[in-house]
């Protein structure tokens, strides 16, 4: 049983942040940039070549410091330590959290239960480089000798989004010779709209899944087998040539037919979600080289350093924690709206959504509390400008609060003619329409006829965060990733959850599992559902062909 911790609206900087709350609600960004001319050179930050601007949140100094307060007082530099120490912070599941093992450096020593696990990760990754390079030169041969020239990656959740999001945010960077296909839903459409114009005799599944039981990947791996066999003469020989699998199950994965020596290993202490710079990223080195993937984890790894060690007051991951406190907690947003003005990062929003949401999307303290304020807001997005043509609308004018996080580049990975200064004029144009609006008095000064100016005002002091970099290379993609996983950290500990495990997953997957035989087998089960569910299930009978 854990230690009770103090109940976090009972702690002193918790009360502090309540009463400079109601201060706070009379500010506007208008007024508190026109008081202070430095604000916007004043608050920002920068680390492993992130560019953090936050001066566009409704925050003076004394928010800074008491936030900061908050965290020291939720003892956030320990819960640090404790996570790059290999403590067992995954209490329900008591596991340690060492995502940050992934990328250190060879010759590091992380130890768990005694043993340093750096060189395993080391090996690993030498393992994947191996076999990518003979992937990528041509040299593994598929099952009638032709090389692979189609890689179909099956996984779901996290072994899945990093993998997308990397394929797609990386791009630029791939090898494209070779075909990269994603399949993760139970929808069968997945998998056949993923292979139906590939060629079985030129391509390679990876079965991508840390337990190796999830019903969507178990389905899609069995249906990518007989799609093989099918395709090849159904000579179980081929499935050795043509599957590979990402697990940190052995028993299962050879259980399912694939040789243990083409399985890529990883660890109980990699938490889904925080797992693509591992073997699950197996897909991501293979599409843009293992030169390409170790920038990747060598960028994840410049994040860490700078989490474990600069002062809370310049520490990006910790300022982005904080301000999303202050917002949800203490402002009243629900959201977090990502916003990348780059099309190349069009799946980031919806990796985070998994990142964040199964994170601290929890309402029990890590001492079996119900917690009685907000915990993890909702993470949304699109890429700009395309979201501006249809819902920024609510976030300028609408009744709520929505924070936004844009993430705009310097330099376009490929240039063409002046689209890339028009997308970052877009990108600074939002920021600064969000902060400040547009006064009435503007509005007539236009010449706007009285009965129109309300529906043309901008309120403004709309927050925002601007996250800016030199262009979007390997290394910052996998900086990126970390400031927002060690961000979900810092918010997880103040809220005094456990960011780590997944309990409200489960209910749904134990009750489908109930279903499908009672689908399948319309007369012999009795339905002993609600009626609301039993009734669907008869119209399902009723309706099946
Ligand atoms: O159902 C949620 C979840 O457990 C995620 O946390 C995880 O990323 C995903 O399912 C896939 O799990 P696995 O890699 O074990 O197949």
């Amino acid at each position: 049983m854990p230690a009770k911790s103090k109940p976090l609206k009972s702690l002193r900087a918790w009360k502090a942040l309540e009463m400079h709350r109601k201060t706070a609600s009379q500010w506007h960004l208008r007024d508190l940039f026109a008081k202070d001319s430095k604000r916007g050179n004043r608050l920002n930050a920068e680390a492993a070549g992130l560019f953090l601007d936050y001066s566009k949140n409704r925050i003076t100094d004394e928010t800074l410091s008491l936030l900061i307060k908050l965290a020291n007082e939720s003892g956030l530099k320990a819960a640090i330590e404790a996570m790059f120490r290999g403590d067992r912070i995954n209490r329900t599941e008591n596991r340690s959290v060492l995502h940050v093992a992934l990328r250190a450096p060879k010759g590091a020593s992380i130890v768990v239960d005694g043993k340093n696990v750096v060189p395993d990760v080391h090996a690993v990754l030498d393992k994947m480089t191996a076999f990518s390079e003979r992937i990528r030169g041509g040299r593994w041969k598929g099952f009638t000798g032709k090389r692979i020239r189609n890689i179909v990656n099956i996984g779901i959740g996290g072994s899945d989004l990093g993998p997308v999001m990397a394929y797609e945010a990386l791009r630029h960077y791939t090898d494209r010779n070779l075909t990269f296909r994603f399949v993760s839903n139970v929808d069968g459409i997945d998998f056949v709209e993923a292979t139906c114009d590939l060629n079985p005799a030129e391509t390679l599944f990876i079965v991508s899944s840390k337990t190796f039981t999830t019903q969507e990947t178990m389905t899609n791996a069995q249906s990518a087998r007989a799609w093989l066999l099918k395709g090849l003469g159904g000579k179980e020989k081929a499935v050795a040539k043509h599957f590979v699998a990402v697990s940190t199950n052995a028993e299962k994965v050879s259980a399912f037919g694939i040789d243990t020596a083409n399985m890529f290993e990883f660890w109980d202490w990699v938490g889904g979600r925080y797992s693509m710079d591992s073997a699950i990223g197996l897909s991501t080195m293979l599409a843009i080289g293992p030169d390409n993937f170790r920038a990747l984890l060598a960028g994840f790894h410049k994040m860490d350093k700078h989490f474990r060690t600069a002062p809370f007051e310049k520490n990006l991951p910790v300022l982005m924690g904080l301000l999303s406190i202050w917002n949800n907690n203490f402002l009243g947003a629900e959201t977090v709206a990502v916003l990348p003005y780059e099309q190349y990062l069009k799946r980031f929003p919806a990796y985070l959504q998994q990142l964040t949401m199964e994170s601290n999307g929890k309402y029990v303290t890590l001492d079996g509390r119900h917690v009685n304020y907000s915990t993890g807001p909702i993470y949304w997005g699109e890429p700009g400008t395309n979201g501006q043509h249809s819902f920024y609308q609510l976030i300028h004018q609408g009744t709520r609060l929505i924070p936004c996080d844009f993430i705009a580049f310097a330099n376009p990975l490929t240039p063409l003619g002046d689209h890339h200064e028009i997308l970052l004029a877009n990108v600074l144009a939002q920021a600064e329409a969000l902060a400040f609006g547009k006064t009435a008095d503007e509005v007539r000064a236009e010449g706007t006829p009285d009965w129109l100016v309300p529906h043309r005002v901008f309120e403004g002091n709309r927050p925002s965060n601007t996250i800016f970099a030199d262009r979007l290379t390997p290394e910052i993609l996998g900086a990126l990733v970390a400031l927002y996983e060690h961000s979900v950290y810092t918010q997880g500990v103040i809220w005094q959850i456990g960011p780590f495990d997944q309990w409200g997953v489960e209910l749904g997957k134990v009750l489908a599992k109930r279903i499908v035989p009672e689908l399948s087998t319309a007369k012999t089960h009795r339905l002993q559902h609600d009626s609301s569910t039993n009734n669907l299930i008869r119209r399902y009978r009723k309706l099946k062909q």
